[in-house]
């Protein structure tokens, strides 16, 4: 049997060598998405590259799924907002809090994979820089209405130039009893009913490698945060209104 925690490593290891686009998706600007923010690790000889996405909550804090930042250690990480590219523009802030759900060590598996981190300085807002409301405790996505995913990540484009550009592509909310059987048909660990899977009926569109911890929007609210990708399969994301009280509390 598989396991999420599995496709996440390789998502973050893979990331860190080759930022680059969502699955299927078209390239966006910040200025449509001005809450989406570059989760970047620190590396020998202080450079830094992107390995997740997250959302602004707040002039401090940013939400992220937690094996993006699993080490907890502030030092590693930055984070740069307003930029529509993921190595260049913007602000970069460092770190000094990060908050995991789980306490579980990672590896092996990361279950509520959900993280809230800290800036050390305070993110002013503006055009480009601006928080995202996420959904409350009782918002319901309803099954095949549209969702937003919005990321830095992706295989290599063709096009070198599109090369740390934001994109994003319009998913369905994929019914999450019809998600599982597509997860168990294909022997992998199935969702849980605190995650979302998202999924496009041609079965071509997907978040991917560097895509962790970007949220989904529906309505311009944020209802998840992309955990795993299995191509093939739907995206599945953690659903944030499981846990907006500790997400509230903790940014
Ligand atoms: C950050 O936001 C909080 C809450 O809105 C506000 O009280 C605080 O003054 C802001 N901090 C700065 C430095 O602007
Ligand atoms: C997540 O929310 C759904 C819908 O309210 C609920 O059925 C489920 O039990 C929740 N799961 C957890 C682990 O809180």
């Amino acid at each position: 049997m598989r396991v999420f925690a599995l496709i996440q490593c390789i998502a973050t290891v893979a990331a860190m060598t080759s930022p680059s686009r969502i699955l299927g998706g078209t390239v966006t600007s910040i200025e449509q998405y001005p809450s989406m923010v570059v989760i970047l690790f620190v590396f020998e000889w202080n450079h830094v590259a992107h390995i997740c996405g997250g959302s602004l909550l707040n002039n401090r804090s940013v939400l992220t799924a937690a094996h993006c930042v699993f080490d907890a250690s502030v030092s590693k990480y930055r984070i740069r907002v307003g930029s529509t590219w993921s190595n260049s523009g913007g602000v970069v802030h460092n770190i000094n809090g990060i908050f995991l759900y789980d306490t579980l060590d990672y590896p092996p598996m990361i279950i509520h994979d959900i993280g809230v981190i800290r800036s050390a300085t305070n993110i002013e807002y503006s055009d480009y820089t601006r928080p995202a409301p996420i959904a409350g405790t009782t918002y319901v996505v309803p099954d095949n209405d549209y969702i937003w995913a919005a990321g830095w990540g992706g295989p290599d484009p063709e096009d070198e130039s599109e090369l740390g550009q934001l994109r994003h592509v319009k998913f369905e909310k994929v019914n999450l009893d019809v998600c599982k059987k597509l997860f168990q048909a294909a022997n992998y660990v199935l969702p849980a009913d605190y995650m979302i899977c998202v999924g496009w009926p041609t079965g071509d569109r997907s978040q991917y490698s560097g895509d962790s911890g970007s949220p989904i929007f529906h309505n311009g609210v944020v209802v998840g945060v992309c955990s795993a990708v299995v191509l093939g399969l739907p995206s599945v994301n953690i659903r944030v209104a499981n846990f907006t009280n500790w997400i509230v509390e903790h940014s």
